[in-house]
């Protein structure tokens, strides 16, 4: 469909398995996911640390892990760059990410290409009622790195980044994108994310009834998710299903160098990588010079 041309307003779906092999741990794998290794916060319950009711009464435990998974410490995968290959071929209608890690805009995928489905460290707000004020980022940064929890200037309460918590709506962006891009999508790419969480999990549901749906992921997922049942890999649910949704069981990341391969851009993707490479050590020279 894409080397044919009959795909050309892909959208891609994606959470936090596109992120594990840059070193930044998913939530829900079993032993290695996040939620499994919060014990030295002793939290009420995992979720409870990006949960905005807990986060007023607790804030350390969220800024000490965002001390870990602050952005900029992390090399984009070849999932991130598989999807700056689709952006650059002006075959990526949007990029739908659940992360918060920013590795899409560092693989150089253009903003206006990403919605991030649940925020990002990109801005901080006050969260005190009546007040919002904004912080640039390096003020919010220099307070994490410095274990110094950021309180707003004005009215003395926490600033968050705009990470959309449990309890909190998603971005305007989200709503004011989805219904337009998924009613012109003509080929949807799901790729590692369990589709635990609402309401991104269920834009599986949100595409034409034959647009075909690809999902790559360790385990299968997203079988009943969204109003139309979501994926339909055995076709038990109608003899056409078969033809429309795929299953590719397995390693993201080799799945997007495979995908690359066969449609004859595994030369790019080694490119965009390698200079990546060189740009991040560019940067990091003009900083110690
Ligand atoms: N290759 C393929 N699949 C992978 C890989 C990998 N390298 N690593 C992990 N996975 C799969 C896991 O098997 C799992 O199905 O990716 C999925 C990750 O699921 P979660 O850990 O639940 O992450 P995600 O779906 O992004 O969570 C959604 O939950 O806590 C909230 O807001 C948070 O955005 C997050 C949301
Ligand atoms: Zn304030």
């Amino acid at each position: 469909m894409i080397r044919s041309g009959a795909a050309k307003n892909i959208i891609v779906m994606a959470g936090a398995g596109i992120s594990t092999s840059a070193g930044i741990p998913d939530f829900r794998s079993p032993g290695t996911g996040l939620y499994a290794n919060l014990q030295k916060y002793r939290l009420p319950y995992p979720e409870a640390i990006f949960t905005i009711d807990y986060f007023r009464k607790q804030p350390r435990p969220f800024y000490v892990l965002a001390k870990e998974l602050y952005p900029g410490q992390f090399v984009p995968t070849a999932c991130h760059f598989f999807v700056q290959l689709l952006a650059q071929r002006g075959l990526l209608l949007r990029h739908y990410t659940q992360n918060i890690d920013c590795l899409e805009r560092e693989a150089g995928v253009e903003p206006g290409l990403i919605v991030e489905a649940h925020g990002s460290f990109h801005e901080a707000h006050c969260i005190g009622s009546g007040c919002g004020k904004g912080f640039p980022q390096d003020w919010l940064r220099e307070h994490i790195f410095d274990d110094r929890t950021p309180r707003c200037d004005e009215c003395g309460s926490l600033v968050k980044p705009d990470i959309t918590f449990f309890g909190e709506g998603l971005p305007v962006r989200f709503f004011e994108l989805i219904e337009d891009d998924f009613a012109a999508c003509d080929l949807l790419i799901v790729m590692g994310t369990s589709l635990q969480v609402q309401p991104f999990a269920s834009l599986v549901g949100n595409v034409g009834g034959s647009v075909p749906r690809l999902l790559i992921n360790r385990e299968r997922v997203g079988e009943t998710v969204g109003h139309s049942g979501g994926f339909d890999f055995d076709g038990k649910r109608s003899a056409d299903s078969v033809h429309r949704d795929a299953l590719v069981l397995g390693d993201c990341d080799d799945a997007c160098l495979l995908f690359a391969e066969k449609l004859g851009w595994a030369g790019e993707l080694a490119s965009l990588r390698a200079a990546f490479t060189v740009r991040k050590g560019l940067e990091a020279g003009a900083g110690a010079s």
